[in-house]
């Protein structure tokens, strides 16, 4: 049988292009439907050595919204990754409806096209987030396993950065997050995610084509956007460091975050499309294991050699959770899935190819200039 023909949406971006090379080298062809939006990818896009001009990539450049483009990105797939989306959460929350427009409507222009038009789509992953559970699962003592749901700004300004037992308010173990958890999105970026999952299963189901849902923690790795301030805490990092700059960290540096290598991502979503397993289906993908921001930030200083350490100011953003990690008890025992890469390789990894690339502006002050001025940052 033939390899199946694959559109991946947003396929020149970061998870995009390094799975399309997984992809290609496994045998699939591939188109890639991508606008190289230039706060990604900045304003003078140079695809020379990306996957856009291998052999076999069919690259589209046109915005994900425009249903032309998406009637020629789906002539001949038999697949669909969906990728393309605006990540940025804080941004999320002063481009409402930009958000909405990228993230929900165009993928609901896709479903459309499925729905009104002869395809020969048979399966449809969704890059998902963790975004939408909001808080992580935690557990108290007497209650057992709890899900806290968002701090209030008033708990924020007492500097009380632990969420406690919505029953009895003492204190909380943060514990795996399952996919059974009750969704609860605090930024309209996550609200955007969730509804794409909505539509996709839905679409998907009354359309007799298999979906999957992957929800990805916060993932890291060669080729992720240096260029966006708005996302990737690493990139962010990285460029402070590299240009001797402090490295601020929000509230006590304690609060944690499950980072997963890009590779590891790739691995999930390759599952997600071979497996029919996978159909309806919605998984947690990430390492499955907490790391604090005060911890990532140190070893990142360290594998660059910088010399200023990380400081924690106490300062915080509105809707920002404490601590988030994948339960991935369903991929694993579903697909077969097992994250390979561990945080330190997969960090020493990342820094060597940080340094290969040129010094980006550092975008994080006037990031968070924006933040206070709106009076998300405090
Ligand atoms: N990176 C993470 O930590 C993470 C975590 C959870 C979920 N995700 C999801 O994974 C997906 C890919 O994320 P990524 O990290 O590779 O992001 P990325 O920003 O590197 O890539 C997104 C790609 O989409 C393209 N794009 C944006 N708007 C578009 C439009 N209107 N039309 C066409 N293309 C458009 C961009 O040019 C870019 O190449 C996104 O859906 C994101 O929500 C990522
Ligand atoms: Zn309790």
């Amino acid at each position: 049988m033939s390899k199946s023909h694959i559109l991946i949406t947003g396929g020149a971006g970061f998870i995009g292009n390094n799975l399309a090379l997984k992809l290609l080298s496994d045998g699939y062809k591939i188109t890639i439907l991508d606008n190289l939006s230039p706060q990604i990818h900045g304003h003078y896009p140079n695809v020379d050595g990306q996957v856009l001009l291998a052999q076999g990539v069919e690259f589209i450049r046109a915005d994900v919204r425009e249903p032309s483009a998406i009637k020629l990105a789906l002539a001949n797939a038999d697949m669909i990754v969906h990728l393309a989306a605006e990540t940025g959460t804080a941004q999320s929350m002063y481009q409402i409806a930009h958000y909405n427009e990228v993230n929900t409507q165009a993928t609901a222009l896709i479903l459309d096209f499925l729905a009104n038009n002869p395809h020969a789509v048979k399966k449809i992953v969704l890059a998902s987030s963790r975004s939408i559970y909001g808080e992580g699962a935690y557990r108290c003592k007497t209650h057992g396993d709890v899900f806290p749901g968002a701090r209030t700004a008033a708990q924020l300004k007492s500097h009380q950065w632990d969420p406690l037992c919505p029953s009895c308010a003492s204190a909380l173990t943060a514990i795996p997050t399952p996919e059974s958890a009750r969704p609860s999105p605090a930024s309209i970026y996550a609200a955007t995610k969730y509804a794409q999952e909505d539509l996709i299963r839905i679409a998907g189901d009354s359309l007799g084509i298999g979906t999957a849902v992957l929800r990805f923690q916060n993932v890291y790795g060669a080729g992720q956007s240096l260029n966006n301030p708005y996302t990737g805490i690493l990139s962010i990092f990285s460029t402070r460091i590299r240009r001797s700059m402090s490295l601020p960290i929000f509230e006590d540096g304690l609060e944690s975050r499950d980072f997963v290598h890009v590779s590891d991502i790739v691995q999930a979503i390759q599952l997600a499309l071979e497996s029919e397993a996978a159909n309806g289906g919605t998984f947690n993908v990430g390492a499955g294991e907490p790391t604090s921001v005060l911890e990532i930030a140190n070893m990142l200083v360290d594998a660059f050699g910088g010399k200023i350490r990380p400081e924690v100011t106490g300062q915080y953003r509105l809707g920002d959770i404490r601590h988030c990690y994948a339960d991935l008890s369903q991929i694993r025992g579903k697909l077969g899935f097992a994250p390979k890469m561990s945080l330190k390789k997969g960090i020493e990894e990342f820094t060597s190819w940080v340094l290969s690339q040129p010094l980006p502006e550092d975008g994080l002050d006037k990031a968070n200039e924006e933040l206070k001025k709106r009076k998300m940052m405090s």
